[in-house]
């Protein structure tokens, strides 16, 4: 008897990231470390999210810069074009018609609920609605391609809840069209604070380093990051278990070299200066494939746009049968009136 062969297709995972230019520390270690290894088991589609950046007011001079270096970012650690929809949000109108669509079915109370709006907010003397209705957008984003999952850090899983909502009142109300998306939250990687001891890791925070630093750069920033605040003189022993420094080992120094930072930390013979030196070394070491791929890139900038493209064609395919179907199932196809 002959195998039946059946292709189960590959679930679709889609993700996104906000174009803050070459990705950093933070970005790679809570994000694009896990997305590429999940290259193979998913049809995976990756979003520079620039519709999404202009709701926290950069400057649009900047923008084009942000997109492309965060694209080299994407491409130098090894997502694959070959593999994956790689491409930029705002090349895709569907996202921003979606998000105007998902409007009819979204409460405002269910949105005011954010506590990522409600941080926010808080800058703003007059709030502008496009904060509110980020997460509408990002539904948008990941509804559009009916992804079955989106791989994100805790920090969104709320978006993420708000995303299945969405989901269920447009298919009560317009009939079964999207999937309830599951998130897929990373393990914990152990809270990796900012090199500044600061709860979150960012650029514009400047307490992280950025993924394609020369050594140099690399080194300038891991030199001022803080430790064991209880470790005031070279003499004092430390406490990894507290130590931001030690949690970073964890991702680029091997388990050996990592019990005798341990232990030389406990016993004050290993003091923080040389434990830096070590985790700067070893970052540097283990990002060097990207730099070199990354100087491919800048020097081949049109390889970069070239994927981008081809992406967004990609995307597009997609994202303009969604919108039919969309159109379709609530009203806005006044040409079936005629006959
Ligand atoms: N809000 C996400 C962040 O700040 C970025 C994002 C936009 C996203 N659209 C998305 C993430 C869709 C996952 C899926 O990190």
């Amino acid at each position: 008897m002959t195998e039946i062969q059946q292709n189960t297709p590959k679930k679709r995972i889609f993700s996104g990231m906000q174009p803050s230019g070459e990705a950093h520390l933070g970005n790679y270690l809570g994000a694009l470390r896990r997305w590429v290894g999940m290259q193979d088991e998913y049809d995976c589609v990756w979003c520079i999210v620039d519709d999404h950046a202009i709701t926290s007011g950069g400057d649009p001079a900047e923008m084009p810069s942000s997109v492309f270096d965060l694209a080299v970012s994407f491409l130098a650690v090894g997502l694959d074009p070959e593999r994956s929809t790689i491409f930029v949000q705002s090349d895709v109108h569907e996202h921003t018609e979606l998000a105007w669509l998902f409007n009819a079915v979204t409460p405002v109370g269910d949105l005011e609920r954010m506590t990522q709006y409600k941080d926010k907010a808080q800058h703003f003397e007059s709030i502008p609605a496009g904060i509110l209705n980020y997460p509408i957008l990002q539904a948008a984003d990941i509804l559009l391609y009916k992804a079955n999952a989106v791989p994100v850090g805790e920090d969104q899983r709320q978006h993420l809840e708000l995303t299945r909502e969405v989901a269920r009142k447009f298919n009560a109300r317009y009939g079964e069209t999207f999937p309830i998306t599951e998130p897929l939250i990373g393990e914990d990687v152990g809270r990796i604070l900012g090199l500044d001891g600061n709860a979150k890791m960012s650029k514009s925070l400047g307490n992280t380093v950025g993924i394609l630093a020369d050594p140099d750069n690399v080194w300038d920033k891991v030199r001022t990051a803080v430790t064991d605040p209880q470790r005031v003189r070279r003499d004092d022993p430390g406490r990894p278990e507290v130590c931001n420094v030690f949690a970073l080992h964890r991702f680029f120094t091997e388990e050996n070299a990592r019990e005798e930072i341990e232990a030389g930390c406990r016993s004050a013979e290993l003091g923080c200066v040389d434990c830096k030196r070590i985790l700067s070394g070893n970052i540097a070491t283990s990002f060097a494939p990207y730099r070199e791929r990354a100087t491919h890139y800048r020097e081949h900038p049109s390889e970069v746009r070239d994927v981008l493209d081809q992406g967004a064609e990609k995307a597009r395919k997609i994202a303009s049968e969604t919108m039919q179907e969309v159109r379709r199932k609530m009203g806005l196809n006044w040409r079936n009136a005629i006959p």
